[in-house]
């Protein structure tokens, strides 16, 4: 599988339409996403970098992987100017260009549903992660409501064909379970921008850790070790 994905139309559009999200309520969608994340973190599929200012201080370092080289172009644009250190890295998800246990957060925004092989990437997330890291997503995913599901299944193949490979129909939550995470939080809502329901209205924030993770209460405080 190349590393390159290349959807020159959807990445014309894509600033627009994360422009047009962000002003109608994803703009606290991706602060709530991040809230409280430390440490070094790993974006996958980054985009145009609508997350970068968004992360807290404590985060000492973020690698975004985007595969699209427009989008990458203008995420590079966006991680000039954001207040902690982002390097933005060509790449795939399915296969990160980083070390075995090597960060404390994974964010995944908006991007599972595009995603080619989803358990491959999540796959490489839990390789990536270090066994007290977690997962942070936001996602829109399947309906719960079968007559709204139905709706996005007939939908999806237009979708996907303007959308840059987007699906509307994933359970992404069962996904990142099967991968080997334990969901900490989620919350379910429906995304209405201007009150219109949209086949992507249906989505998800949250938190996972990955399963073997050590209990936390049974580790050592930090720096109660040292000295
Ligand atoms: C809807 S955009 C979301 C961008 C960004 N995460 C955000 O929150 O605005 C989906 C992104 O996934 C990227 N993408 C597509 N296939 C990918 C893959 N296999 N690995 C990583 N990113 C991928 C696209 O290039 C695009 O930037």
């Amino acid at each position: 599988m190349s590393d390159k994905v290349s959807h020159p139309l959807f990445a014309r559009l894509y600033p627009r339409i994360s422009a047009y999200a962000d002003a109608h309520g994803s703009l606290e969608h991706r602060r709530e996403l991040l809230a409280g994340a430390r440490g070094r973190a790993v974006e996958i599929g980054a985009g145009i970098g609508s997350n970068f200012r968004h992360y807290p201080a404590e985060v000492e370092r973020v690698f975004a992987v985007e595969p699209e080289p427009r989008l990458r172009s203008l995420a590079a644009r966006a991680a000039a100017t954001a207040r902690i250190p982002i390097e933005v890295l060509p790449g795939r998800a399915e296969r990160l260009p980083l070390d075995e246990a090597s960060v404390d957060v994974a964010v995944a925004s908006l991007v599972l549903c595009t995603i080619a092989d989803v358990p491959a990437a999540l796959g490489e997330v839990l390789r990536v992660l270090k066994p007290t890291g977690e997962l942070r997503f936001y996602e829109h995913v399947r309906a719960q409501d079968p007559r709204v599901y139905r709706r996005q299944r007939m939908l999806n193949p237009l979708w996907r064909l303007v959308g840059g490979g987007c699906n509307v129909t994933r359970d992404t939550e069962t996904a990142i379970r099967r991968a080997g995470f334990t969901i900490e939080t989620v919350r379910r809502f429906e995304f209405r921008p201007d009150s219109k329901a949209y086949p992507a209205s249906p989505s998800i924030i949250g938190t996972a850790r990955p399963s073997d993770a050590p209990d936390r209460r049974t580790l050592p405080q930090q720096g109660a070790a040292d000295g």
